[in-house]
């Protein structure tokens, strides 16, 4: 049962709490939500403040537990908003799906270090954070050019590039940027696996998803850059044209405009780019990846 003002996210991590056990869990789409009055099953993407619903949840750890109808205490969970502390959902689980036990991690011989010490580099991601219009990707093509002039093996994610191919299926509302972001995340870290600096662009307007591909590297790997300008700012320039689209209503759910940015409290690197130029933004970027 969904308790919170806000709608569920599926693919954000919540904290869970069963018992005395903690974990982390996410939510996938629910299968159905219910009319509490008819009990009929209805189609749904999210559930919102005292919908009742199915879903597959994952934890990233084994738990304890009975099913709900067996035993209250361990059947019953609450879920919890990793930043602001609220408790937004209460749970019965019905029993545990069958590939949670059949799907092993295959351990393999060449590991993260033996691909890294190969290109002689440590694997990083500089993660870019900020509005459409920031120059994100403009310093982020510099920052990979001038890594790449120094034999540093790297690779670009591009927000605009990979929704052309990977996430093409996902368009601008909150669920669609969590998953945009837990995806891209998921690349960055196969990308670390591979020994790479990875460079990434997204707007990534949430801390939460922020937040949870930092816990997906190791200690010391992420390093958030928020390219940071003033709403103002990013609306002069409106290299793509389009908040103006999102001013007279053209474009729905845009960053800024109808769609929440939160900027990074806490970033390893804060860019103001109404007072730099790109290369040299790009050069206190790479000062703070190779000190
Ligand atoms: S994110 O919010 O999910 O991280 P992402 O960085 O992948 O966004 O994509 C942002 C790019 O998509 C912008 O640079 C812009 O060109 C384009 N875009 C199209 N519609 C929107 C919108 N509603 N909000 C923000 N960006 C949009």
């Amino acid at each position: 049962m969904w308790m919170a003002d806000e709608e569920m996210l599926a693919g954000r991590p919540y904290r869970l709490k069963l018992g005395t056990q903690t974990a982390s869990a996410t939510i996938q789409a629910p299968k159905y939500q219910v009319n509490v009055n008819t009990l009929e099953h209805l189609a749904a993407k999210t559930l919102e403040l005292n919908a009742i619903g199915v879903a597959n949840l994952t934890t990233d750890r084994p738990i304890v537990f009975e099913p709900y109808a067996d035993n209250r205490t361990l059947g019953g969970f609450i879920l919890i908003d990793k930043i602001t502390n609220a408790t937004v959902a209460a749970g019965m689980i019905h029993f545990a799906l069958r590939r949670s036990q059949n799907v092993h991690w295959q351990a393999t011989d060449i590991g993260r270090e033996t691909h890294a010490s190969l290109k002689n580099q440590k694997a990083a991601v500089l993660w870019f954070t900020g509005l459409s219009g920031a120059g994100k990707s403009t310093i982020a093509n510099i920052v990979e050019r001038k890594l790449v002039r120094m034999n540093r093996h790297t690779f670009l994610l591009d927000g605009d590039n990979v929704r052309h191919g990977l996430n093409k299926d996902l368009g601008f509302t909150d669920a669609d940027r969590v998953e945009n972001i837990r995806r891209v995340g998921e690349v960055a870290r196969l990308m670390t696996d591979a020994g790479l600096i990875v460079i990434t662009a997204f707007i990534s307007p949430f801390r939460a998803e922020r937040e949870m591909v930092r816990q997906m590297m190791s200690p010391g790997e992420f390093i958030e850059v928020h390219i940071d300008t003033t709403l103002a700012e990013a609306e002069r320039r409106d290299v793509k044209g389009l908040y103006a689209k999102a001013r007279s209503g053209q474009l729905k759910n845009f960053t800024g405009i109808d769609s929440p940015y939160e900027a990074p409290e806490m970033p390893e690197l804060r860019i103001d780019t109404t007072g730099l130029t790109p290369e040299e933004a790009a050069d206190l970027i790479i000062a703070k990846l190779i000190p």
